[in-house]
């Protein structure tokens, strides 16, 4: 059922460069120099039924040799070597065993990665594309311990792949937002597929499928599922730790989907019950600063969201975790509709900032 669900969401949102290799046969026109790599979490007797042929370039193999990523985790691909070849995959009788294409001719230094549920990815040098083959649970896409290493040129930028919605890779991730920060714990990803720029040094990190975040950490990213095309109301409060009453700061710097007007808003709820609401628009990208006691920070949007966060907070966290021990209960959707207004009272002890530019 698991692997359904995969196979449905990438036919629905068929990615241009993607062939979802479902008909019993496939024929598909190839140039020379085009390289295709096989997606798919099907088991190695079932690959080794799905042929693949190209007469012109003498390939005549099976999906199972391309399958099976090498050591560290990115796919061998299949290479076109003639001219107007013709690719031919054919998919044996009653195997539902999901497989599909992704292919690329012109990128240099390309690297393509399933992410099954067991995966442990670190950078690799080049530009990386990512595709969860497994569901897991309750599990989505993440970048965990990200380090970047200004000395070494080291920046990050994150993309979503292009779909029939949004033909063009979609900025939601990039680590040149704030220059001084240079590690983050985890970049929340709850979509399927994603890509980043090339970068040959200075970033570590590790792809694998982990939880939601729940708490803020010093850095990071929060994200709504499936964008920034699935549009729909969530309201999701993020709890932030502090050390006893500490005074922190908190800064946001939102993606939302420019293409399609709607609104978000950012509610900062401080110790002792105040709270304060901050409105922003799909169409204006710019940065929300708020300091004080703060405790949580709620998001309600009608549409979608990719957060960058940054909190100067001193709490430290147990490694590997998102959620600090007592922390897990938090309620993280509300029902609350309160939002948008103002505690004047008490004002010196928290500020909001909000810096808006036209996108
Ligand atoms: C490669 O992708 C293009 C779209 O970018 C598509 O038209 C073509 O059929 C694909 N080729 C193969 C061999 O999958
Ligand atoms: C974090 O920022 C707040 C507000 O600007 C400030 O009062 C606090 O001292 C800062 N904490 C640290 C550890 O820098």
């Amino acid at each position: 059922m698991k692997t359904f669900a995969l196979f449905f969401i990438l036919v629905v949102f068929v990615e241009s460069k993607i062939h979802v290799f479902d008909a019993k046969v496939t024929t598909i026109p190839a140039q020379r120099g085009t390289r295709l790599y096989f997606l798919t979490n099907g088991n190695e007797a079932d690959l080794k039924l799905f042929t693949v042929k190209a007469e012109k370039s003498h390939i005549d193999t099976n999906v199972y040799a391309y399958s099976v990523p090498r050591p560290d985790g990115s796919l061998n691909p299949l290479t076109i070597t003639a001219d107007d070849d013709t690719v031919v995959l054919t998919r044996p009788d009653g195997y539902t065993t999901p497989v599909s294409v992704y292919n690329d001719t012109f990128t240099e230094n390309l690297n393509v990665f399933p992410v099954f549920e067991k995966s442990s990815l670190q950078f690799k040098a080049g530009k990386n594309v990512y595709f969860a083959v497994d569901q897991p649970n309750g599990k989505i896409l993440t970048i965990q311990n990200l380090k970047i290493d200004r000395q070494s040129n080291g920046y990050l930028r994150a993309y979503s792949l292009p779909d029939k919605s949004e033909p063009e890779p979609y900025l939601f991730f990039d680590s040149e937002i704030k220059t001084d920060v240079s590690v983050f714990q985890q970049l929340d990803i709850p979509i399927n597929q994603f890509s980043l720029d090339p970068v040959f040094d200075g970033v570590t990190y590790t792809v694998s499928f982990g939880d939601f975040t729940k708490t803020l950490q010093t850095s990071g990213l929060i994200m709504s599922p499936g964008f920034p095309t699935t549009l729909q109301p969530s309201d999701v409060s993020y709890s932030v730790k502090r050390n006893g009453d500490e005074q922190i700061s908190i800064q946001l710097n939102p993606h939302f989907y420019s293409a399609v007007p709607y609104e978000t808003n950012i509610i900062v709820h401080y110790g002792f019950g105040v709270e304060q609401g901050n409105s922003l628009s799909s169409q204006l990208a710019g940065k929300l600063v708020a300091s004080g006691g703060i405790n949580s920070v709620e998001v309600n949007s009608i549409g979608s969201y990719a957060i960058q966060y940054f909190s100067n907070s001193t709490a430290t966290y147990s490694k590997g975790s998102t959620v600090p021990a007592g922390q897990g209960t938090t309620a993280s959707v509300m029902t609350t509709t309160k939002s948008s207004h103002f505690i004047p009272i008490g004002l010196s002890m928290f500020t909001v900032v909000i810096s808006l530019f036209i996108c």
